[in-house]
């Protein structure tokens, strides 16, 4: 079977098209099963997804109150309460904003002294909880999930990560400094994005075009971590601003 028709690829016609359309995958799943187990992402993609989220919720339409969900990463050594954090970026961006009970949201821990251990019991987490319904991905220029840099096997769980210059460089924005960027990061494996019933992959703006041209072209490759993608039975790539 040719691996590219297993994705399914929407184009939208601009940012908001694309972050509605996602959102409403998320909101009818929630709608038909209150006890969802979202898959969340951070970065700028889903910036209007979660804002989607928020005025759903707002004009109560959707509920997060019996929801749980996990994050796919986040930085090695900062804690929560720093703002270049992505569990902080989370806060800012939904959690704050939803009903969403603290204890059932999970974002790695990147602030801990044992980080394998945190990063064994994070899988042990999702699979006590019955698995992802949805998880939401968005993609780094050199084809990065989650922090899956490329040449990372597609057996691993969630794992502790070097960082790559690349990556380091493209989220330097959200430090004063390229300095202050951490260099490793913990994220849910290849392996765990795989586990998840469905997922919903973002591409937006021409800095992204490589990486959409190398996820069309079909080609499965530990070098391209997205790629793995492939391989799963439920992949929708909602694109805009990328050809
Ligand atoms: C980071 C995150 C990824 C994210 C990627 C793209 O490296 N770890 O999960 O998908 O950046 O971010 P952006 O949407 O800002 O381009």
């Amino acid at each position: 079977m040719n691996a590219v028709v297993n994705l399914k690829w929407i184009e939208a016609a601009n940012y908001e098209e694309m972050s509605k359309l996602a959102a409403d995958m998320f909101k009818a799943e929630l709608k038909h099963n209150p006890k969802m187990v979202l898959g969340l992402a951070t970065g700028g993609t889903p910036e209007g997804f979660y804002k989607e989220l928020v005025e759903a919720y707002q004009a109560g339409e959707i509920s997060f109150e019996q929801a749980q969900s996990y994050n796919l990463d986040e930085y090695v050594g900062i804690n929560p309460t720093n703002e270049a954090s992505y569990h902080y970026y989370m806060d800012q961006n939904l959690f704050n904003h939803v009903d969403m009970k603290r204890e059932n949201i999970h974002v790695p821990k990147g602030d801990t002294a044992d980080l394998q251990a945190a990063a064994a019991h994070y899988d042990e987490m999702i699979e006590a909880a019955g698995g992802v319904d949805i998880q939401l991905l968005g993609i780094g220029i050199n084809g990065h999930i989650g922090f899956n840099e490329p040449g990372t096997p597609f057996t691993l769980g969630t794992n502790v990560v070097e960082l790559t210059e690349s990556t380091r460089d493209a989220n330097k924005i959200y430090f004063n400094s390229i300095d202050e960027v951490p260099t490793y990061a913990i994220t849910m494996g290849i392996q765990t994005i795989m586990n998840a019933k469905k997922v919903v992959l973002l591409i937006s703006g021409a800095s992204k075009q490589e990486a959409m041209d190398r996820l069309r072209s079909g080609e499965v490759t530990e070098d391209f971590p997205a790629s793995a993608l492939h391989n799963h039975k439920d992949v929708t790539v909602i694109y805009t601003g990328v050809k």
